[in-house]
């Protein structure tokens, strides 16, 4: 039996939240060829619909594959199921509130997925995204490898870039990760980041392209934190490039690459911590998270990891409150 064949129809994925994210996802996995059939669900049929129609002009001009819009019944037999499904804020709204709303949306599509019997991985992109795994694992019970979050794979993307950019080397050899939380208390790690294998500590001191590289590394990570806020302020969302991290992580699960990328997953004792799901580096593969991959940190990037810790487990225990 073929590992697609174990989990689903080969190479079917389904999106569930047809808007900004779910759209750009299906359009950049269109054109990378790694799905056969690209289902999409909404609350809204029409939107799935008006997506998926739109999608399947294109066919003529991208790899083969089928794209329509779907139903739960389409969990059954999908291979990755990914979740972009999301409300939006109210003026006026808590972050708490919103908080409890996108719960319960990813919570009502959970019972749907396990109702179904489905054997999918399922990846979430729905934020906050590292909350909301926890969430879905905890309902479902299923083992940590199969429910993903999207995580920092986006915030670590992004890292690469402005290293890149600021570096002049091809983003291709720059190595860097961010871990922790998506969100604010996301952790740049300085001590994995390479460029073509030269550590940064080794690179910036023979390079003389910046005068002050440590003032450089802080406002680099800053704009890393706060690239979400500028684009949302200047176009309303964030689509494009959560679209392609999450064609690297489903092509990573379709293909069994054993890729490592910063997908957010259950701690189980790594890095010291647990009971929290949160980015770190997973080899990714047929099977969801195969394995985590536990670097040597520096004191400091220990300690911020565990702040980030404290702060998503002060969120699911505002959560938890608010539920009872
Ligand atoms: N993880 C990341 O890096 C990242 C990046 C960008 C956006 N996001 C998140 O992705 C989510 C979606 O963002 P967007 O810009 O596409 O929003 P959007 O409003 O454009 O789309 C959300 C879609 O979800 C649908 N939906 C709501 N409840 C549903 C349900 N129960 N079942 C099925 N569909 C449902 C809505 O009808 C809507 O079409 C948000 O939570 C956003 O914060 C995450």
């Amino acid at each position: 039996m073929s590992c697609t064949e174990k989990q689903g129809q080969p190479r079917k994925v389904v999106i569930v939240g047809a808007g900004d994210v779910g759209a750009s996802f299906a359009y950049a996995l269109l054109q990378n060829g790694a799905a056969e059939s690209i289902v999409l669900i909404d609350a809204r049929k029409e939107q799935a619909e008006g997506q998926a129609l739109d999608l399947s002009h294109g066919l003529p001009f991208v790899p083969t594959a089928v794209v329509r819009a779907g139903s739960a019944a389409d969990y059954a037999d999908a291979a990755v199921i990914v979740i972009t499904a999301g409300a939006k804020q109210k003026p006026g709204e808590s972050r708490l509130n919103l908080l409890k709303r996108n719960a319960h949306i990813v919570g009502q599509i959970m019972g749907e997925v396990t109702a179904r019997d489905s054997r999918a991985v399922v990846v979430i992109a729905s934020n906050p995204v590292d909350v909301l795994t926890f969430v879905a694992l905890k309902q479902t019970g299923w083992p940590r490898n199969r429910i993903i979050g999207s995580g920092t794979v986006l915030d670590s993307a992004r890292f690469r870039h402005l290293l890149s950019a600021h570096c002049g080397v091809d983003v291709r050899n720059v190595h860097a990760y961010i871990l922790g939380e998506h969100g604010d208390s996301e952790v740049p790690i300085w001590s994995m980041t390479n460029l073509a294998g030269m550590s940064m500590d080794d690179f910036c001191p023979a390079c003389h392209k910046c005068g002050d590289w440590n003032l450089e590394r802080d406002l680099i990570v800053t704009q890393v934190r706060d690239s979400a806020y500028h684009i949302i302020e200047a176009k309303g969302s964030t689509c494009y490039a959560i679209g392609l991290a999450l064609v690297r992580i489903v092509g990573a699960i379709l293909r069994n690459e054993h890729s490592v990328l910063t997908v957010s997953t259950l701690l189980e004792g790594e890095y010291g911590l647990q009971d929290v799901c949160l980015s770190v580096p997973c080899i990714l593969s047929q099977s969801g998270v195969e394995r985590i991959i536990e670097g040597k940190l520096t004191e400091g990037e220990k300690q911020a990891l565990h702040l980030s810790t404290t702060v998503l487990k002060e969120r699911l225990n505002e959560l938890k409150n608010a539920g009872e």
